[in-house]
């Protein structure tokens, strides 16, 4: 990963390959026109002034995420000047705020693959705008090419391996703190969208189980893998259900930290999913390409777990991966097969597509025989959700509404797009099953809504529990924007990671 520093060097001098200053949209006193960012005064005046102009006459806007590449003035020591959009200038001293800064420093990092060192020069007006700019940086600068012989690495456009950045203060204690909790989050972060990038042929349950083994005994996390055989020991239904298909088998895995220090106990559960074919309810072509995503949530429990870990957080967490691969096969699940839960609850089973419930469930009731302060879990859940709130935005759905208020706030903070969703009970008859307890399918209008209800019934009594569909977010299709890279991008670590912080803080409620 990119290599970061706070720096308080004069940018003139600067041993770089570029620098990189922020620009924002005219305001009304200047229409159209791009402004400059404050940051950048000394490259301002070293192109006598008239900056602005010049980028003008480039054909800059300020546009969010543009990037304008020009010569560096005289007597600079960096060759190049990268101007990256801001978009509009904030409203009178309020600084352009973290998210803008997130996603401009990730769109210039990005643009900057191939470049060995640039200094950051963006309008920073506090440490959280310092770990904003770190994380977009660590974050933009992400590429998985671990597939390609001829890789980014090998075409001459390796991640940028070094970034100064500017206007902070590095010997401020708060300032560097930024800084660190940004590589510790960036970093798992990228390990996250990894897990997702691999093909579904090298990560199966087994293979994910064995990742998170070793991050666990590296961070001095307590561990503990359920294999097939302890599965069924346990009763553990929907899992096995799930998996019964597939030639890999499934796997539990539970990732305890803990503080001396912790008043309040987190529970994060994952969908693990680790290839989604459907299984006999099987995917038509053009659905299940991108399939290899449907462990998203439980890559990003396990990176907010190991962050949390790395930061030493006053809280205890403890992380749930439910890992199976839906496959059909002559063992696998049919659709009418009634599975037996690890909650004894009974579950037909109408569409073996709609295994992430099942897994769920599973897990869900398992962290709740813990008694833990709260349960979030994460899950590319449902097509739905996607439908409902587009490719960007993940929903969140609660048994409690202060506790969905609060996971919607730590999305905000975490600057994750995310919005509340409800669960309306009248959904819950679609589910009523003439076979056994509940079914796994219900009505199809609202179906996000529908399996946020089935969740909710294997929560334990009286726990405060969220639930996030990342089935959108999860998996960018399209090609990269501000921090964001194509394929696997670790939608909710940093949501989870915030929550994570709030419990510590003791502010879960
Ligand atoms: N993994 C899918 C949901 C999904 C869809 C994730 C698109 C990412 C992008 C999930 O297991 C699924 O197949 N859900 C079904 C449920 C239905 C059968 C009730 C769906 O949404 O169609
Ligand atoms: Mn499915
Ligand atoms: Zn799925």
């Amino acid at each position: 990963m990119t290599a970061l520093t706070l720096s308080t060097a004069a940018v003139a001098g600067l041993r770089a390959d570029a620098i990189v200053i922020g620009v924002a949209k005219g305001s009304a006193s200047k229409p159209g026109g791009p402004v400059v960012a404050p940051g950048a005064e000394a490259v301002v005046q070293a192109y006598d002034g008239n900056l602005a102009g010049v980028l003008e006459t480039l054909g800059a806007s300020g546009a969010e995420g543009e990037v304008t590449k020009l010569p560096a003035p005289a007597g600079f020591k960096a060759p190049l000047v990268l101007a990256v959009g801001l978009g509009a200038q904030p409203q009178k001293d309020s600084g352009y705020g973290a998210e803008a800064l997130r996603r401009a420093a990730g769109a210039a990092a990005r643009a900057l693959s191939g470049t060995k060192k640039a200094a950051f020069a963006l309008p920073l007006t506090d440490p959280a705008d310092a770990g904003a700019v770190a994380e977009g940086v660590l974050l933009g600068a992400y590429s998985f090419d671990a597939y390609k012989d001829q890789g980014d690495a090998k075409n001459g456009k390796a991640p940028l391996a070094e970034a100064a950045l500017l206007g902070g203060k590095p010997r401020d204690k708060a300032y560097k703190a930024a800084v660190e909790r940004a590589v510790a989050v960036s970093e798992e972060l990228n390990r996250a969208r990894d897990l997702i990038n691999t093909p579904p042929n090298d990560l199966n349950p087994e293979a994910f189980a064995a990742v998170a083994q070793a991050a666990a005994k590296e961070h001095g996390i307590k561990v503990q893998v359920l294999d097939e055989k302890a599965l069924v020991k346990g009763g553990y239904g929907g899992i096995l259900g799930v998996g019964a298909g597939s030639a890999s088998g499934p796997r539990l895995v539970k990732l305890s930290y803990t503080s001396s220090k912790a008043k309040k106990h987190l529970a994060l559960v994952g969908k693990g999913i680790t290839y989604d074919s459907g299984g006999i309810s099987l995917k038509p072509a053009g659905h299940n390409e991108t399939m290899k995503c449907d462990m998203s949530g439980a890559a990003a429990v396990f990176a907010a777990v190991v962050a949390a870990a790395r930061l030493g957080l006053e809280v205890n967490v403890t992380g749930w991966l439910a890992l199976a691969e839906n496959m059909p096969s002559g063992s696998a699940t049919r659709p009418g097969d009634v599975l037996r839960m690890y909650s004894g609850k009974t579950v037909e089973v109408l569409n073996t597509d709609a295994e992430g419930r099942l897994v769920l469930a599973d897990a869900l009731w398992a962290a709740s025989q813990e008694k833990p302060d709260a349960i979030v879990d994460v899950a590319t859940l449902t097509g739905a959700m996607v439908l409902a709130l587009g490719s960007r935005t993940f929903g969140i759905m609660a048994n409690d509404d202060d506790f969905r208020a609060v996971v919607r706030e730590a999305a905000e903070e975490a600057g994750e797009p995310a919005w509340p969703m409800p669960l309306p009970e009248h959904l819950r008859k679609g589910m009523e099953s003439s076979t056994a307890d509940i079914a796994n399918m219900g009505e199809r209008m609202g179906g996000g809504l529908v399996a946020g209800l089935f969740l909710r019934e294997f929560v334990g009594e009286g726990i405060t529990w969220a639930h996030l569909d990342i089935a959108g977010p999860a998996f960018n299709e399209g090609g990269p924007f501000g921090y964001t890279p194509k394929g696997g991008t670790g939608s909710a670590v940093r949501t989870l990671v915030r929550l994570a912080e709030r419990a510590a803080a003791g502010e879960l409620s």
